[in-house]
């Protein structure tokens, strides 16, 4: 173990949540990595320069495999009983993203604009049918419009989303130890029930697509890494969704003149979305990454062993010796480079359902609800205590400026 001096994030308690930017920005200034003790209670080593992340996240000396992390490495054990790609590394990772990339086919992903536009109509319409034109944006948009699509997408029945939601929540946003790790097994049952029905009643959706390719290719998937997968795409493919469209209408809605500019031209409409990706976006840090030798990072030498290592792509993505003026939230600017979807072999292969389902949210929200407006204190917002992931659990906002006569 390091005797690096430790900067304890987990001290700076909610108001760390709520704006990690200030202590990320005298962080950078200090140097690109440090050691720190996370709100989730482990340390780590935490990178925070955008050249050092990019460059980090690419690194073959840091491993994505829970067994190089120290108290596991010696045993054969694998810590999640059902492995999956993004806690693996090459050759299993290649072979498991291999197998679910030829579904996410680009065309696949367009097919989806329609389905994807219905949904969010809908939910507009029960908002607007409010009688006090208030809504809660997170709970009432921003959750089940990617979670209807993925459940659509995977074969999860949506009517279920209560009970995984409050699993995938626990699981990325408020890991607390032994509640999550319960979270998780719960999570691991469900979806290994569902798998078992859909061996008996396949479905046209992709995990039937895969039970079916594992039946006839006996090397497929082993029964693990198939509840693995079901898990990751079911928790990968909303919740950090839900995050980008609830932070991203947060800062919109707090740049009026940003929003007005948008609304009178929609052209602007995928440069806005990259922009709440890299100044808004829901992945604080990578998922976790161990050293498998001594590895330089900026310049240091973090030991090797199975150090902890998280890439900052929160800060990374406010790094100003790569985005001039980053706290500024500019829809014109050049965000392309950013690190909201990761980096090198584990990059998101989501993105294009993701930015599909942001662009399509946003433009109907806005032309829809011409007074959208917040309807709290946004200094007063409670995020989730994640360094992970950034998100928040309620967004009020208005969608009508008045209330029904009667209301
Ligand atoms: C705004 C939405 C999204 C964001 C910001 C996001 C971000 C990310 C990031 C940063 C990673 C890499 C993590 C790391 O290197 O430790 C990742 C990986 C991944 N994402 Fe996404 N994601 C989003 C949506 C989605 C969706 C909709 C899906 C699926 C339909 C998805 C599926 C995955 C999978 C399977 C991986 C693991 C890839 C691998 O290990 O090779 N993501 N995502």
């Amino acid at each position: 173990m390091s005797e690096e001096p430790i900067v304890d994030l987990a001290a700076l308690g909610a108001d760390f949540a709520r704006d990690p930017h200030p202590t990320y920005a005298e962080l950078r200034r200090q140097g690109p990595v440090h050691r720190v003790l996370l709100p989730e209670g482990f340390t780590a080593w935490l990178v925070v320069g955008y050249e050092e992340a990019r460059a980090a996240l690419s690194d073959p000396l840091l491993s994505n495999d829970w067994r190089n992390s120290p108290g596991v490495a010696d045993t054969d054990d694998d810590p999640w009983s059902s492995p999956h790609m993004l806690i693996s590394d090459p050759p299993r990772h290649t072979r498991l993203r291999k197998l679910v990339v030829r579904e996410f086919t680009p065309r696949r992903v367009q097919a989806l604009g329609p389905r994807v536009q219905k949904v969010t109509d809908e939910l507009i319409d029960s908002m607007l049918a409010r009688p006090d034109g208030r809504a809660d944006l997170v709970k009432d948009f921003a959750f089940p419009l990617p979670a209807a699509i993925i459940c659509e997408l995977l074969g999860v029945p949506f009517s279920d989303r209560d009970k995984f939601h409050h699993w995938t929540t626990l699981v990325t946003k408020q890991w607390n130890g032994a509640e999550a790790e319960a979270a998780l097994a719960e999570l691991d049952d469900y979806l290994k029930t569902l798998l078992a029905d859909k061996r008996v009643h396949p479905g046209d959706d992709l995990l039937s697509g895969l039970v079916r390719r594992r039946e006839e290719d006996e090397d497929a998937l082993s029964d693990g890494e198939m509840v693995g997968l079901s898990v990751l795409l079911l928790v990968a493919g909303h919740e950090t969704t839900t995050s980008l469209l609830s932070n991203g209408m947060l800062a919109l809605l707090r740049h009026p003149d940003q929003l007005s500019e948008l609304r009178a031209d929609f052209s602007l409409l995928d440069g806005a979305v990259e922009e709440m990706l890299r100044h808004s976006g829901p992945t604080g840090t990578s998922l976790h990454r161990f050293t498998t030798e001594p590895v330089r990072i900026g310049g240091r030498t973090i030991p090797g062993g199975g150090e902890l290592v998280l890439i900052g792509n929160t800060p990374a993505n406010r790094d100003p010796s790569r985005f001039p003026d980053p706290d500024r939230f500019d829809i014109r600017r050049e965000a392309a480079g950013h690190l909201a979807f990761g980096h090198g072999i584990h990059a998101c292969f989501g993105a294009p359902l993701a930015r599909l389902e942001a662009k399509t949210a946003v433009r109907s929200l806005l032309e829809r609800c011409p007074d959208l407006a917040l309807d709290a204190d946004p200094a007063g917002l409670t995020w989730y205590p994640s360094v992970m992931m950034r998100g928040l659990p309620h967004l009020p906002v208005r969608v009508r400026a008045t209330s029904r006569t009667g209301s």
